[in-house]
């Protein structure tokens, strides 16, 4: 039995708004939903929020790339990403956006508490500064040549090839990335959090279990080198929330983005009534968890529960750190297709398929988590198909034609029914740890008990012996009886499969439900309830993920492009010689027709001035192949041929526009005749 009802808030880290939800992201949002699905299946008052993280350099310089305002590319992305989450069944209380009413008011809160409390200090400090876009330059908006080995085109932050780490008015021939001058430096005043004056505090915090002992130990090597204060304030030109009583400051997007949290619930509060203070006053009896990756640990470990001590709230009761996803063992790229969006992912498989594989694998550690393709069709197809579905795909059909759909008065085997009803408490606990793993591994091997169980009385065989009948009824019922208390068990994990299955059991499933036992019950006709996965399934999702970088800026905003580049939002700049070697071409495009099983792309025949170029382009979307036939454009004739599912791909043609049917293809002047070479 559930121990007394506990109030728990929990949180998964808010994406950028300027990128599309990947596997990356899918991986915490699922471990998330699953814990807290399990806790409300519990009985707990259990609350998750999420939003998208608006603000910043990167997002701002976005929406201008686009020539939409912020809040519109904000406002665009937050739906896309809602429903890419809604779509693998992760469920938020709320889903907001960090650039919302409530979190001016409660940043500024903070941040005013702060102030009142001595907390927060200003000082003049040098920076580089874009004198053509009149900017301050992030680190990573600045490239140059390595102070230290001298490697050419270096981001301003560190090395790649020597790995020397500096500051950006360290490098030589600095440049800025946004518009390409020289950047100079400029005095600005900045405003400064004091986070050494809490380190007693967050020692002792740490101390408390709040987070995994092996990030905690990673956290002593910064207590050891010396908190320093932190730099809370960016200058206009920037995308948030302004600083009060500082005209032209902006509080940086690391602090308006944590209080995103409380804002989101804020938000969810008052629209349902629920009393948000208690949640977070300072002595709050509620329990508090961000999920989050091991890459923001320092924000969510330092600054944020020293913001939120600093200014009287309740710090985390945990902050549960989760290790990066590889996939085939490698990290995720995009020329290898393994760089896979949820949208992607979407079109080719079931995404309780991905729900299960990565509860399959998680545990409460930080280690990284590998999403290998053979070991994710032959888990799936062995545990769920084969294992669990199979349990009820074998007795439901003698229960529906010759009982009548009626389960037996007495199932028989106790011990049995008492095995699985006992495990309930050791795979609650592993669930509560996050040991999803072992969750599983012991809902599988309860599971292969139940089909060795039907093996050994084989209905099949005695349903054709008339005096057998009550032990063939009673064989099967113990059959569906033990499907369902394990679908109890998986029911956090695969809540569509759960759905499908209360619909077939003819019975509503929650954690409690497994102590009792179906008896002269009526069930459902069985329907199939997860086709195996095929592996053809996952070569044409992974084929679709390099179609993306293909057809790039055809399949969807161009907004949410370019997570795996975020990092440099414009994207590198490259030398003339480098631009040089590009071959772009006028082609005709002699013929354009649709792509059998390809969502987005057709397949055009390009003149190019006597030779004939087959190419795969990703504008399905905003053209019909009939209204191509006899345009001029433009294409990249020296691109390596690129073998595609549907065959040879020799070039591409370039096209514009944030994506969907806002797209267009390059048409130069008709006096351009094909084989021109475009300069
Ligand atoms: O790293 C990121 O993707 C950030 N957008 C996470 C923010 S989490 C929270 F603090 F808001
Ligand atoms: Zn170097």
């Amino acid at each position: 039995m559930a121990d007394s009802q506990r109030k728990i808030l929990v949180t998964s880290a808010l994406p950028y708004a300027n990128g599309s939800i990947h596997l990356g992201h899918l991986l915490e949002h699922i471990q998330t939903d699953i814990w807290t699905r399990f806790q409300r299946m519990r009985g707990h008052q259990c609350y998750s929020v999420c939003a998208d993280d608006a603000h910043g350099t990167p997002v701002m310089l976005k929406a201008q790339e686009l020539g939409i305002t912020p809040e519109e590319m904000v406002t665009r992305t937050r739906a896309e990403h809602h429903q890419d989450l809604l779509d693998f069944y992760v469920d938020y209380n709320n889903y907001y956006v960090t650039h919302s009413p409530e979190n001016r008011e409660l940043s500024e809160l903070i941040y005013k508490r702060l102030n009142a409390n001595g907390y927060i200090s200003k000082r003049t400090i040098s920076q580089l500064y874009d004198p053509q876009k009149e900017m301050f330059l992030p680190d990573r908006f600045v490239k140059g040549t390595c102070p230290s080995c001298g490697a050419e085109d270096q981001n301003g932050d560190s090395c790649d090839v020597c790995s020397a780490t500096y500051s950006p008015t360290e490098l030589k021939n600095p440049r800025s990335v946004v518009s390409g001058a020289t950047p100079v430096l400029k005095d600005s005043e900045h405003y400064f959090f004091d986070l050494p004056k809490f380190e007693d505090m967050l020692k002792a915090w740490l101390k408390s279990g709040a987070i995994q002992s092996e990030m905690a130990n990673k956290l002593q090597e910064w207590f050891d080198s010396g908190l320093q204060q932190w730099d809370i304030s960016r200058d206009a030109p920037y995308f948030g929330f302004e600083i009060p009583d500082a005209p032209g400051k902006y509080f940086y997007v690391w602090v308006d983005a944590p209080v995103g949290y409380m804002a989101s619930f804020k938000h969810y509060c008052n629209e349902h009534n629920i009393d948000f203070d208690s949640f977070w006053r300072a002595d709050s009896d509620a329990e508090l968890y961000h999920f989050i990756g091991k890459d923001i640990t320092y924000f969510h470990c330092l600054f944020w529960p020293a913001m939120l001590e600093g200014a009287g709230f309740r710090k985390p009761t945990g902050v549960n750190v989760h290790g990066f996803v590889t996939v085939n063992g490698a990290k995720m790229s995009k020329s290898r297709g393994t760089f896979i969006k949820a949208r992607t992912y979407l079109e080719h498989l079931n995404p309780e398929y991905l729900r299960y594989y990565f509860a399959s694998k998680l545990s409460e550690g930080v280690t990284d988590i590998d999403l290998n393709f053979e070991d994710f069709v032959s888990k799936v197809n062995a545990d769920l198909v084969g294992k669990v579905v199979n349990i009820a795909s074998r007795c439901a059909g003698f229960i529906t034609k010759r009982f009548d759909g009626k389960l037996a008065a007495d199932l028989g085997e106790p011990a049995l029914v008492a095995e699985f009803q006992g495990a309930s408490e050791s795979i609650a606990t592993a669930f509560e740890k996050r040991q999803y793993n072992r969750a599983i591994r012991e809902i599988m091997a309860l599971a292969d008990k139940a089909n060795q169980y039907i093996d050994a009385k084989a209905p099949w065989v005695t349903i054709k012996d008339e005096d057998k009948q009550l032990e063939t009824q009673q064989v099967c019922s113990l059959g569906i009886n033990l499907f369902r208390i394990l679908m109890v068990y998986l029911k956090p994990v695969l809540p569509m499969l759960a759905e499908q299955a209360e619909a077939f059991l003819n019975d509503k499933l929650d954690w409690i439900c497994a102590q009792r036992v179906l008896t002269n019950h009526q069930i459902n006709q069985f329907k199939a309830l997860m086709q195996r996965v095929e592996m053809d399934k996952v070569n044409a999702m992974v084929e679709d993920s390099k179609e993306n970088l293909l057809a790039k800026g055809a399949s969807e905003p161009a907004a949410a492009r370019d997570s795996e580049l975020s990092k440099d939002p414009i994207g590198e700049t490259i030398a003339y010689e480098d631009f040089a070697k590009v071959d772009l071409r006028i082609a005709r495009i002699a013929k354009a027709e649709h792509v059998e099983g390809a969502d987005k792309l057709l397949r055009l025949q390009l003149d190019i001035g006597g030779e004939m170029r087959q190419v795969f382009a990703g504008i399905k979307s905003a053209y019909q192949p009939e209204d191509l036939e006899g345009k001029l454009t433009v294409m990249v004739a020296n691109l390596a041929p690129r073998k595609m599912r549907f065959g040879l791909s020799e070039g591409m043609v370039l096209a514009a526009g944030p994506g969907g049917k806002d797209l267009w293809i390059m048409e130069p002047h008709e006096g351009a005749k094909p084989g021109m070479k475009v300069k």
